[in-house]
């Protein structure tokens, strides 16, 4: 999605706009720009369509030189992917502007506009926004007053950053439902929509809160909220490790995500779990009072979040006993809710500003839900920041557009939540030791999985000329198979569609033929003789099937019957262990394909409009 990145600085920025705009590359975009007010106070501006690397080149003979320049990438909304719909945007030759979000309004705004003598060159939201504040400069002479005026005729979400030649020292910028973060400097000061587009050039930064409007300068800047009032946001420290953004010697991020796993889902239990129980304290000091008064909890999130939502179901339902709905935070947010009483609302989002999530959370408490758990990896982002609990997952930054160790990270945080849930109903100490016990063992199980790497790259070689494939799962591993599923279409473009097994012969079984592969997780559960019974059903009908099953499960290698073990893994934990070979599938297979593995076509990473 949009991304964002600013500098007001005594060097020349183009190399740093153009940096960060690499690292923000696996947001999702389809062109990339800037713009840069050089010595003379004039504005130069470059844009072109396709990777950061062909601004790069177009720019590369004459850079724009000059110490304030914005720069984005665009992931297209509003008018197809095209040079003149790229952003920046300018009104004139003078104001240029950066927009992520949607504006909602805008088509009355450009009407408006246009009948006072604007003339638009674009099809996008953002142009309107450009030609409104330079309206408002041509009556305030002051660009801070100009975009303050032109905001509040906006409706939707956005991020914003704004230069104007005439004040060719500072920057305009403004959130309200798209994520900024200024980066702090010494003599220089940045913006960007994501800390890690500005890590090569500091490590301290200032979230932006909702409503907040700044004026960016090279040795000060002065941040406004909502009502106009001057504010302090704090500075914080980046916590990751400046590396987070670098492939090392892997050959694509998602690859070098996948094998982080053992050390991130252990991250994510450290200070959580002594040896034999969860320290619920770890949840927060009120979590005690509020785990016991939970009669239901509601699960709302987007794409491989929802999957670990309706992983987190079975295991809340099963060892808490305590009911659980889980629903995508679009559909929810557009429908009436029956509110039962002592709902936790609970919302689990890698990036924390998926735009469906924050606003099904924001309807949420307005309608009366009690409080808000988030389940999130990025520290400081608007989820987080909403929420009345945090429970933090260390994946670290995910850089691949298709999630791998943010969804196990997640399911390792979901899993100590519902135990922590589970004591106060019921879950017996000697169960829960159990449960703990084994989810100790999953980052060495994990690592056995990756072991597996050369056996599943092999077996993707059947995959490569297939138009659809079919993955089947049980119980809580039917959510797995959907995560699979999706991993497959998102990198690779292959059709793949998750069904429970069960629900095999009610429809998809007339699909099967030998040019349609199944693919099955077959964990040792008690589902597995209904399982195998399933799988009988597809070889029958000539259906070629690829089997990761449990080295105990007894499921043999036959003509057409393609079976990789895996180790034997508890019951409970095995949705996490399962899901990575079905990523280190997709991946070998999208890598057969040649097709752009971290940045697949039309997707994002971090889906900040609705
Ligand atoms: C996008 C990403 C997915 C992600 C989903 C939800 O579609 O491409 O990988 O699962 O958004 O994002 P979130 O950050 O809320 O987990």
């Amino acid at each position: 999605m949009c991304g964002i990145v600013g500098a007001v600085s005594e060097r020349d920025v183009h190399g740093i706009l153009l940096e960060g705009l690499r690292r923000l590359e696996y947001r999702g975009y389809d062109s990339a720009g800037m713009a840069v007010i050089d010595s003379a106070a004039q504005v130069h501006r470059a844009r072109e369509v396709g990777k950061v690397a062909a601004l790069a080149e177009a720019i590369a003979a004459n850079p724009p030189a000059g110490s304030v320049g914005i720069a984005h990438t665009r992931w297209a909304t509003h008018g197809a992917p095209s040079q003149i719909n790229a952003h920046p945007h300018m009104s004139g030759d003078r104001l240029a502007i950066v927009h992520n979000g949607i504006i909602e309004n805008y088509q009355e705004l450009r009407e408006e506009l246009k009948a006072e003598g604007f003339e638009f060159t674009s099809q996008t939201d953002t142009e309107v926004v450009a030609h409104l504040i330079e309206k408002k400069y041509r009556i305030t002479g002051d660009l801070y007053q100009a975009v303050s005026q032109a905001i509040s005729h906006l409706r939707g979400a956005y991020a914003l950053a704004v230069i104007h030649a005439n004040e060719p020292d500072h920057m305009i910028v403004c959130r309200e439902g798209s994520p900024l973060v200024i980066g702090v400097g010494i003599g220089e000061n940045f913006i960007a929509s994501d800390q890690l587009a500005l890590l090569p050039v500091t490590d301290r930064f200032m979230f932006l809160e909702e409503g907040d409007m700044a004026d960016i300068r090279r040795d000060r800047m002065d941040i406004r909220d909502r009502e106009g009032q001057v504010v302090e946001r704090t500075v914080n420290r980046f916590e990751h490790g400046s590396d987070s953004a670098d492939k090392g010697e892997y050959r694509h991020f998602m690859l070098k995500e996948i094998f982080e796993q053992p050390r991130v889902i252990k991250a994510t239990m450290e200070g959580r779990v002594t040896a034999k129980k969860v320290l619920e304290q770890a949840l927060g000091t009120s979590a005690g009072d509020l785990l016991k008064s939970v009669r239901h909890v509601q699960i709302i999130a987007c794409g491989t979040s929802y999957h670990a939502g309706m992983v987190a179901r079975y295991w809340i339902e099963d060892l808490a006993g305590v009911p659980c709905s889980v629903e995508v935070a679009s559909e929810f947010r557009y429908r009436k809710h029956v509110i039962q009483p002592d709902t936790l609302f609970l919302c689990i989002s890698q990036s924390g500003e998926t735009a469906d999530t924050l606003a099904a959370l924001r309807q949420a408490k307005k309608a009366g839900f009690r409080a808000a758990l988030a389940i999130c990896n990025v520290p400081g982002s608007s989820l987080v920041r909403e929420s009345d609990l945090v429970m933090m997952t260390q994946a670290g930054p995910e850089i691949g557009v298709a999630s791998t160790k943010a969804f196990t990270t997640q399911l390792t945080a979901l899993l100590i939540f519902t135990l922590a849930l589970a004591r106060h109903n019921g879950l017996s100490e000697e169960r829960e030791a159990e449960i703990v016990e084994a989810l100790h063992r999953v980052p060495g199980q994990v690592e056995q999985v990756l072991a597996l790497d050369s056996a599943i790259a092999e077996m993707s070689g059947a995959f490569m000329d297939k138009v659809h494939t079919l993955f089947l799962g049980r119980g809580s591993l039917f959510p797995v198979a959907l995560e699979g599923a999706l991993k497959l279409k998102e990198i690779s473009y292959i059709h793949a569609e998750a069904y429970p097994a069960g629900e095999l012969k009610h429809g998809p079984l007339a699909l099967v033929d030998s040019d349609m592969p199944v693919v099955t997780v077959a964990p040792n559960n008690a589902m597995l003789e209904k399982l195998k019974s399933n799988l009988e059903e597809v070889r029958a009908r000539g259906g070629e099937l690829f089997v990761f099953a449990d080295s105990q499960a007894n499921v043999q290698a036959e003509e057409g019957l393609h079976v990789l073990s895996l180790p034997s893994v508890h019951e409970v934990t095995a949705p996490i262990v399962y899901t990575v070979p079905l990523q280190l599938l997709s991946y070998h297979v999208a890598v057969l394909k040649g097709t752009d593995v971290d940045q697949p076509r039309n997707l994002a990473k971090s889906v900040t409009v609705e």
